[in-house]
């Protein structure tokens, strides 16, 4: 849903003292070298200003490092406080998630004493491209990662000043510091920067996401690495479990700064992505498991592989077998170690995470519908994020839409001209994620899976009729052949077709404005089944329904055709909850204020079974059943048919 406002303060624009950046310098904890502390206590001093300063932009109210506000950041290393990390080395074992323990004392604490954790861990001057030419001092950019405050876990702090944290960290390429701050988030004074602590590899590829190729039997790997097209070849070593294994080759993408529309993705929240490649397994064999491995052959020779990992090939279309399908959106990334913790994310976001890894045997595809991870421009959000979800991305296809945080900035070409990407305006997600589109940068597409078509609307760009995607859209639906794939389901990120959340109320359309106005006539025309979106953060589900009149009053088993088309909101995949309206329609037939996602399961072309499940149990709250034949679908309903002529 939005994300500007939500009611945080608005952090003030303001640089009052110009800082000068000596260039690189290791950070290490030494005490006896009190001259090099305040060197980097300078550089970090410098990276707060400028975070600061760009904080005047805009509040991106949803993202946990932009209630940092740190305009009023005094520079105040203390003799008495340190902070160290341990173990230096990280990911011995090949492990890409390792726990690290800081220990801590700070002479005068406050229970609103703070860690930042920044990396890389060495910054320098020379890295930071000046984004205003005007802007004092010269902007050196990076955005702690996370934060957690000293308190956490340690109830004798504030007497004490003494604490022990343990922190969650990830391998994404470079390496990390700890730095300690007193004064709050507000009014932060840095005290004391750790020593370095580093994966053994931190160029490991990392973290595959499977999605959908273009057709039936292709699936795509897409994965993370530090190994550009200059140092190394990358593949996919993959073959049927147990059979022999092949080599495909990967194509490797990369984005600089100049590729984000503004701040705070353009400036500190800027993070090298690395290189992100997708490999393309094709002539799949429907069914089969296949076993595959991440590799890069660098140009000495020497292989770097992930670990092993395996999928289940998709169905033929129309093939008649059990198919299961988790929907869900706006679910969001949070920390398993607590820090960043706000606007109830981990709850929700991890919740609705390991549920699905819980469940994963019964799931065979997997679509989170827009607002990914709410990175919002703090581009070091997206590892975090895809590190979250590999259990599940790594076995099923996750597949994605794109949302007003992935995409929306204004003069952009964005539908909407507000600033919900912070500046990312949709090039993490084109390139973070596969999409089986004709154009990612439109990200528009349809997928079919055994029985299901899938056709994924872009709401971010116009879709009214005339427009290009209106187009696609009324191609995608009408060219499914529905005696063999008759489950048809529309998926948007924001609400084209009915929710009771308060926010579409009090505009009075009960939905997008203008979402409706067109396509409720190809849904009608084509049949659609099942119409899902995210973008509101809660659950809601309605009757059967064409142009605001339910068309067929039965709540739970609906035999026969429907005459309309069911209407679900499923954004409760984590983000901070939507409250409804106290209005009451006749279409609305269930709400549920909380986390949750939507589970269908075809059993045949005759059966469907639509569940809504709580991410805090896992269990069902709301269902349906489908039941019908072939011909039921023939038949016409409200605005259904064409006329038809003696000749017919
Ligand atoms: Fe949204």
């Amino acid at each position: 849903m939005l994300g500007v406002g939500h009611g945080y303060p608005k952090i003030q624009t303001k640089i009052s003292v110009g800082v000068l950046i000596f260039g690189f310098f290791p950070i290490q904890l030494c005490p006896a070298d009190l001259r090099m502390m305040r060197l980097f206590g300078l550089i970090l001093l410098a990276i707060l200003w400028a975070f600061a300063s760009l904080q005047g932009a805009t509040s991106h109210g949803d993202q946990p490092l932009s209630r940092i506000a740190i305009q009023k950041a005094v520079f105040a290393l203390n003799d008495l406080a340190y902070v160290k990390a341990s173990p230096p080395v990280l990911g011995l074992k090949d492990q890409n998630t390792e726990w690290v323990t800081i220990q801590y004392s700070i002479p005068n604490p406050s229970i609103d004493d703070w860690i930042g954790v920044f990396s890389p861990a060495n910054f320098s001057a020379s890295t930071c491209l000046p984004e205003n030419p005007k802007a004092t001092p010269p902007l050196l950019c990076t955005a702690p990662i996370k934060y957690q405050y000293a308190n956490y876990t340690n109830p004798t702090f504030k007497d004490t000043g003494k604490g022990v944290l343990k922190l969650q960290l990830i391998n994404q390429r470079s390496d990390f510091s700890f730095a300690l701050f007193s004064g709050g988030l507000l009014n932060p004074k840095l005290l004391a920067v750790s020593n370095i602590v580093a994966f053994s590899n931190p160029n490991a590829p990392v973290y595959p996401r499977l999605a959908q190729g273009k057709t039936w039997n292709e699936m795509t790997v897409t994965w993370t690495s530090g190994y550009g097209i200059n140092e190394a070849e990358p593949f996919v070593e993959w073959g049927p479990q147990g059979g022999e294994q092949k080599l495909s080759p990967a194509g490797t993408l990369t984005f600089d700064r100049s590729s984000m529309c503004g701040a705070p993705a353009r400036t500190v929240g800027w993070r090298d992505p690395g290189f992100i490649h997708t490999s393309f397994l094709k002539e799949l064999w429907p069914n089969s498991v296949y076993t595959y491995k991440l590799g890069h052959r660098l140009f000495n020779g020497t292989y770097i592989w992930s670990q092993n990992y395996q999928f289940r090939a998709s169905p033929y279309p129309g093939q008649n077998s059990l198919q299961r399908v988790v929907i869900f959106g706006d679910m969001g990334k949070d920390e398993a170690d607590g820090s960043n913790e706000y606007n109830n994310y981990q709850r929700g976001s991890l919740n609705t995470t390991k549920q699905l890894i819980r469940d994963l045997k019964n799931i065979d595809i997997v679509f989170h519908i827009g607002d990914i991870c709410y990175a919002n421009g703090y581009l070091s959000q997206w590892d975090q994020f895809t590190s979250q979800i590999e259990p599940i991305a790594s076995t099923v296809p996750y597949m994605i839409a794109s949302g007003n945080h992935e995409r929306d900035w204004p003069g952009t070409g964005s539908f909407y001209g507000n600033m919900d990407s912070g500046g990312e305006c949709g090039v993490l997600a084109e390139n973070m994620f596969y999409v089986p589109a004709q154009n990612s940068a439109k990200f528009w597409y349809s997928t079919d899976y055994g029985m299901f078509r899938f056709c994924i609307a872009h709401t971010e760009h116009d879709w009214r009729e005339g427009t290009e995607q209106y187009n696609f859209i009324e191609h995608c639906l009408a060219s499914v052949d529905r005696q063999k794939q008759p489950w048809l389901i529309f998926l948007a990120h924001r609400v084209l077709g009915y929710s009771s959340s308060s926010f579409y109320v009090d505009e009075g359309s009960f939905a997008e404005p203008m979402g409706r106005d067109s396509l409720q006539k190809l849904w009608q025309k084509y049949k659609v089944d099942i119409a899902i979106y995210g973008h509101v953060h809660n659950y809601e589900r309605t009757c059967p329904i064409y142009q605001n009149i339910c068309t067929n009053e039965e709540k739970h088993y609906y035999k026969g055709t429907l005459n309309g088309t069911i209407h679900v909101v499923a954004g409760g995949g984590g983000a901070s909850l939507a409250k409804f309206t106290t209005v009451q329609t006749k279409w609305s037939y269930f709400r549920d204020f909380d986390y949750g996602f939507v589970k269908l399961t075809a059993f045949d072309h005759s059966n469907l079974l639509f569940e809504y499940k709580k991410s805090s149990d896992g269990k069902v709250y709301d269902s349906f059943r489908i039941s019908r034949d072939y011909r039921d679908i023939l038949a016409c309903t409200v605005d259904s048919c064409p006329s038809t002529t003696l000749a017919s």
